[in-house]
């Protein structure tokens, strides 16, 4: 079976099952999973149920769409994510992108949570990811290429959409929200980096360092799906503050933090074109 034809028959389960055609996709990553209980007239459909998809098993994590109205837009939000440390192969973490450019989505917004890389960020910041450099060691359009989901060299000069982030800058500013801005580090996982590690990508240029959401924009771009993202600023990256890490200071942080994420979040999607 062909990844088209997995996506297709994704596609047509989740648009029999659908209130109505989904105008935004949303990844909801840890903190964010909240913002699917702000969905008015709620439909959820667990990923088990889906043709062709994984089970997603990390903490903090639902593992459902939910789809209804967010701000008065037709949404279809992933409560819960596929990462690559799961052990999930790169086109299954891609897939999800493709169905929802295959019902229609005109835009997704990706969010997770991120250790901050750049000494200007605190605990407990937003930053808008303007670029990212794919340090997973994989890449999600590896294999053969199925001209109808996009070219087999796919343009990355401008995968984060400059027009939706001007959107979330207006709108963090007009809730008096400092929206930091930088690079996103995707990193294989799951284990947290070394502070070496930390320091060398420092130089590279990252601002934040996070184990998700480039699979997922490397996808978009392919598909031609215009994406936003952000992240919650869960801790400071290893060895910036004598600290340990802890998968459950991140959840603890994601969820104080959440409700203003989910907030912001909320009024950009009522905002998007
Ligand atoms: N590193 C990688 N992923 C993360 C971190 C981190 O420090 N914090 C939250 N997700």
């Amino acid at each position: 079976m062909t990844e088209s034809q997995k996506i297709q028959a994704a596609a047509e389960f989740l648009r029999s099952r659908l209130p109505e055609a989904p105008e935004l996709a949303l990844v909801l990553g840890s903190g964010l999973g909240g913002l699917a209980e702000q969905i008015e007239n709620a439909v959820s459909i667990p990923y088990r149920d889906v043709p062709y998809f994984p089970l997603s098993t990390a903490p903090g994590h639902a593992g459902q769409f939910v789809a209804g109205r967010l701000a008065g837009r037709p949404v279809l939000c992933m409560q819960g994510r596929f990462h690559y440390y799961e052990g999930h192969e790169m086109s299954a973490i891609a897939r999800p992108v493709r169905v929802f450019k295959a019902l229609g989505c005109r835009a997704l917004v990706l969010t997770n949570a991120a250790g901050g890389v750049n000494y200007d960020f605190q605990v407990g910041d937003f930053m808008l990811i303007t670029d990212h450099i794919n340090f997973m060691g994989a890449n999600p359009l590896r294999g053969e290429n199925e001209e109808a989901i996009g070219p087999r060299f796919c343009d990355m000069s401008r995968v984060y959409d400059t027009g939706l982030q001007e959107i979330a800058r207006q709108v963090a500013a007009g809730q008096g929200l400092n929206l930091q801005e930088g690079v996103y580090l995707g990193y294989m996982g799951p284990s947290y980096e070394t502070p070496a590690e930390i320091r060398a990508f420092r130089t590279l240029g990252a601002d934040a360092v996070g184990m998700s959401t480039v699979p997922e924009a490397i996808a978009a771009a392919h598909c031609g799906l215009p994406v936003l993202a952000m992240s919650l600023i869960t801790n400071m990256a290893a060895g910036m503050t004598g600290k340990r890490l802890s998968g459950e200071e991140v959840i603890e942080i994601a969820n104080q933090r959440g409700p203003v994420f989910q907030k912001l979040v909320a009024e950009i999607v009522a905002a998007l074109p």
